[in-house]
């Protein structure tokens, strides 16, 4: 096993992924840009912290020349502000998408090499089941994720002969910090009643399928998108 680097490790998906992947027997390079968070993450797993802001070219490329290897990249820092398209704002475009689009990018063309140099390697892309299924008042949200899953294409396609397999996972609706304000109880549980398995998720329901195509288990599928999502992109369960 070789060196797992995850972007928005600090909390949430990419914490429970860094834990699940560290299980694996990978070493650890939890990224984000709260410093505090990623530290606290690489401590739990023995693993090492990196501050950066994967939006910037300038943070991107400095936390590649302070690696020396990298053998999954699991992008998973993404950001939303929910809002109608009427309420966008120049502001609200630039972040999400430079951090969910730009981000996955910045972070993929700079660690590339690094895979190429070994031979190969594994990059996961965090889409999202909105990606499939829009909402309402989600802004740009979903377009930045469809444009995750065409990211993660393109990857598979121009890096392929290196050896590197690019894939993506879009979650449903998972409980974490980030979402917590909108699973209040009664919220949750009328959502989950439109969700085939009925339930909404857990990190963990992401990091065990991140960890699969991380994983040589996974080593002829590459620029695919599974939608861990107890079903929502198959249709509502309840009318
Ligand atoms: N939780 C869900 O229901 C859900 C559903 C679909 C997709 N997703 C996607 O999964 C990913 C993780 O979601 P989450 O719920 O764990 O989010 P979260 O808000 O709980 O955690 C995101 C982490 O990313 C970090 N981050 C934000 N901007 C960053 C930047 N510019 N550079 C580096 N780090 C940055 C934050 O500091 C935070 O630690 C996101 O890409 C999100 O869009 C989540």
């Amino acid at each position: 096993m070789g060196t797992a680097v995850i972007t928005g490790a600090g909390r949430g998906l990419g914490r429970a992924t860094a834990i699940r992947l560290a299980a694996d027997g990978h070493r650890i390079v939890a990224v984000d840009l709260d410093g505090e968070a990623a530290e606290r993450t690489a401590a739990a797993v023995g693993g090492e912290a990196r501050r950066c802001d994967v939006a910037d070219w300038a943070s991107v490329d400095a936390l590649a020349a302070s690696l020396e290897s990298c053998d999954v990249l699991v992008n998973n820092a993404g950001i939303w502000h929910f809002h109608s398209l009427l309420e966008t704002t120049p502001e609200s475009v630039a972040a999400v998408l430079g951090v969910n689009v730009v981000g996955v990018l910045l972070c993929s063309r700079a660690l590339a090499p690094k895979m190429i140099a070994a031979g190969g390697g594994s990059i996961v892309n965090l889409a999202s089941a909105a990606a499939w299924t829009n909402s309402p008042g989600t802004g740009i949200y979903p377009a930045t994720k469809a444009a995750v899953i065409s990211l993660t294409k393109q990857m598979a396609i121009e890096w392929g002969e290196h050896g590197i397999r690019a894939n993506a996972v879009g979650p449903g609706l998972i409980v974490t910090e980030g979402t917590a304000d909108r699973h209040s109880g009664d919220r949750s549980r009328e959502r989950s009643r439109n969700i085939p398995l009925r339930r909404v998720g857990e990190p963990r329901d992401i990091a065990d399928v991140v960890s699969f195509l991380a994983s040589d288990a996974a080593r002829y599928v590459t620029g695919q998108t599974i939608f861990v999502d107890g079903g929502i992109t198959a249709g509502r369960a309840a009318l």
